[in-house]
């Protein structure tokens, strides 16, 4: 098993991931200080999967557990919701001290999170991440969110995991592009702090893609410990925790006007990155050469690296409505060459537009 710690004074917790652990976490969950009664969130396709050895974990380690199930999909990553949730750990009589536990991918944990902040002003939580996207990048660093019908996780607020649990055991049931769209972020690790492994996963992509163990578990170490790095530098994303962004801010534009149909998170990231990379090159910022690492290594992941037909208005006028605008301003995330970034706010909408019909 690896560990991986998140450095935030009282706050900090573990990353602890390896093959299974899902089985044996009971023992460990009762080592983190908490109550007794247990409640997991969890969806029904994965609670079929994996509810029953979590259970079983959680009981053998002397827990009482609750399961609440919510609606599978983006689309129910909703106040409405997290409404729900409340009424059944109102009906569970959930105290302070009672943990909840997130089991599946980075809606249940967005959402979860966001009702363990709020609920009793704040109870303990267990991130239990199941797709590759939220084992590398979403159970971890404390952002909980749920959606507004105007955009994406308008509302939400920082509050930290006690601990993750990561076993890639789980990922063996996962659809391969759920798998491609955590091997998106994996990549974005690489661009955005550490060239050489940027060069580990151009040596090594075909293998990550088919779950070689090895592989995984270095991948998923190292994005662990760099965004456990950032975190813990600028837990509030006041400056440098914004590079965790990297191709995000028109991946979430794509999202928006495909009506979060048309493309997973990970594949609208996956574009969103060849655009930074693209605005990237225009500014000088980058070479041709360190351009061209970036789109061809997203290409033989299998990922998508343009889209056709973008009416680019809409997507400037969707770029204002991201979180990161500050002073009206887009605040882009450029790469200064493989492994290095910038955080830029001069984009001209001029070079926007030429990027995107590019
Ligand atoms: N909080 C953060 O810092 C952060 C970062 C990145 C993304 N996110 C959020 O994460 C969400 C996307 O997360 P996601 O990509 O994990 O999507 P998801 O949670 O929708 O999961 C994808 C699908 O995989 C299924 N699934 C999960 N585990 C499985 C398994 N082991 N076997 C088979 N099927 C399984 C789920 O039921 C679901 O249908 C978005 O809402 C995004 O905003 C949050």
């Amino acid at each position: 098993m690896e560990v991986v710690n998140v450095g935030l004074g009282e706050r900090s917790y573990s990353i602890y991931m390896g093959k299974g652990l899902l089985p044996e976490c009971g023992n460990r969950i009762k080592n983190i200080k908490t109550g007794k009664k247990i409640v997991v969130i969890t969806n029904p396709a994965v609670n079929k999967l994996y509810g029953d050895t979590l259970k079983n974990s959680l009981t053998g380690a002397g827990f009482i557990v609750n399961f609440v199930e919510i609606p599978d999909g983006e689309e129910y990553k909703t106040i409405n919701t997290a409404v729900k949730i409340y009424d059944r750990l109102i009906d569970i009589k959930m105290e302070r001290e009672s943990p909840l536990i997130a089991l599946s991918g980075g809606v249940t944990g967005d959402i979860t999170g966001f009702v363990a902040a709020t609920y009793l002003r704040g109870v303990p939580y267990i991130q239990i991440p199941t797709t590759l996207l939220a084992q590398v990048d979403s159970s971890i660093g404390g952002k909980t969110a749920v959606n507004h019908p105007r955009g994406k996780n308008l509302i939400g607020a920082f509050y930290q995991p006690k601990a993750v649990f990561i076993d890639i055991d789980t990922l063996r049931t996962l659809p391969k592009e759920e798998i491609l769209c955590g091997i998106a972020e994996i990549i974005k690790y690489g661009i955005i702090r550490d060239r050489d492994f940027f060069e580990y996963l151009e040596d090594n992509i075909k293998k990550l893609i088919n779950l070689n163990e090895d592989i995984l578990i270095h991948s998923i170490k190292r994005s662990c410990e760099i965004k456990a790095d950032v975190v813990s530098k600028d837990e509030r994303e006041t400056d440098l925790r914004a590079i965790l962004n990297f191709g995000h801010t028109i991946g979430h534009a794509i999202e928006s006007l495909t009506n979060y149909k048309k493309y997973r998170h990970g594949e609208a990231v996956a574009i969103g990155m060849v655009y930074a990379a693209r605005l990237s090159l225009e500014s000088g910022f980058c070479s041709n050469k360190d351009y061209d690492r970036v789109v061809n290594l997203i290409n033989a992941a299998g990922l998508p690296t343009a889209i056709s037909g973008l009416n680019t208005n809409a997507v400037i006028d969707s770029l204002y409505l991201d979180k990161k605008v500050k002073e009206e301003k887009i605040r882009f995330i450029l790469m200064n060459g493989i492994g290095s970034t910038e955080i830029y706010s001069d984009i001209s909408h001029e070079l926007i537009r030429k990027v995107l019909s590019h």
